[in-house]
């Protein structure tokens, strides 16, 4: 593991989307714990659309370097998570989900009616509504592996500059795959990317309703 632990404030306060990567091996040990953060994140009825491909070989990165606009980054970190949703995951993962829930407490009433309310709510959706669903659950996952992975002393790059259909042919995806983002994960090499700042508080948040100051 990377020796400087940061706490998640000093994690959140000094990450910056890493510009350039010196390209050094992660210990496995630590990819897993980025990755299990990914896992423990939550989602609507605890469905887990989430599904990675992680990138460690030179020759996959330098593909997947060319599936995304040729940015350098890609093939420099150490390595690369490709984050993608499975529309059709919900359809087999139901019963797993009940499972799992059972073994910790679910109760059984709610049990009873989850699989049908997951269908119903579901089984709509346009693609475009599938893929925001899995847009917001896989981002919230790959932000828990963000985070962890500044928090173990590593440096982050997110990114969504990439060719959906050529990241599918790269990674050879299942057709319901939807690449939601790229996380190359290492450590920084030369200059650190500018601080870009944040706007206000009173520019993007309100009190009660829109348009009132929080005081
Ligand atoms: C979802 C997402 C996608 C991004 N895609 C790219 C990208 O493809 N290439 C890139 O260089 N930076 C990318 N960025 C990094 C942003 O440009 C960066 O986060 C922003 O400028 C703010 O800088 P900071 O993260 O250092 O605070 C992305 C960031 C996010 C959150």
């Amino acid at each position: 593991m990377a020796d400087t632990r940061k706490t998640l404030a000093q994690a959140i306060a000094e990450r910056r989307a890493t510009p350039s990567f010196d390209g050094t091996p992660i210990p496995a040990e630590d990819l897993k714990q980025i990755l299990d953060a990914g896992l423990h994140a939550p989602s609507g009825y605890n469905m887990q659309p989430w599904r990675f491909v992680v990138v460690q070989s030179p020759e996959q990165r330098k593909r997947l370097r060319a599936a995304s606009y040729n940015q350098a980054k890609v093939e420099e970190a150490s390595a690369v998570i490709v984050a993608c949703g499975d529309a059709d995951g919900w359809r087999k993962d139901v019963d797993l989900m009940l499972q799992l829930g059972r073994e910790g407490g679910m109760p059984e009433s709610y049990a009873a009616q989850a699989s049908t309310s997951v269908s119903n709510f579901l089984s709509g959706f346009s693609r475009e509504q599938m893929h925001g669903w899995l847009n917001k659950h896989v981002m919230i996952a790959l932000t828990h592996m963000m985070l962890m992975a500044e928090v173990m002393g590593y440096d982050t790059a997110p990114m969504e500059g990439f060719e959906q259909d050529k990241v599918h042919e790269v990674l050879r995806l299942p057709m319901s795959y939807w690449v939601v983002a790229l996380l190359g994960i290492g450590h920084l090499k030369g200059p650190d990317k500018y601080n870009g700042g944040r706007f206000e508080i009173s520019h993007t948040v309100f009190s009660e309703e829109f348009g009132k100051p929080l005081k």
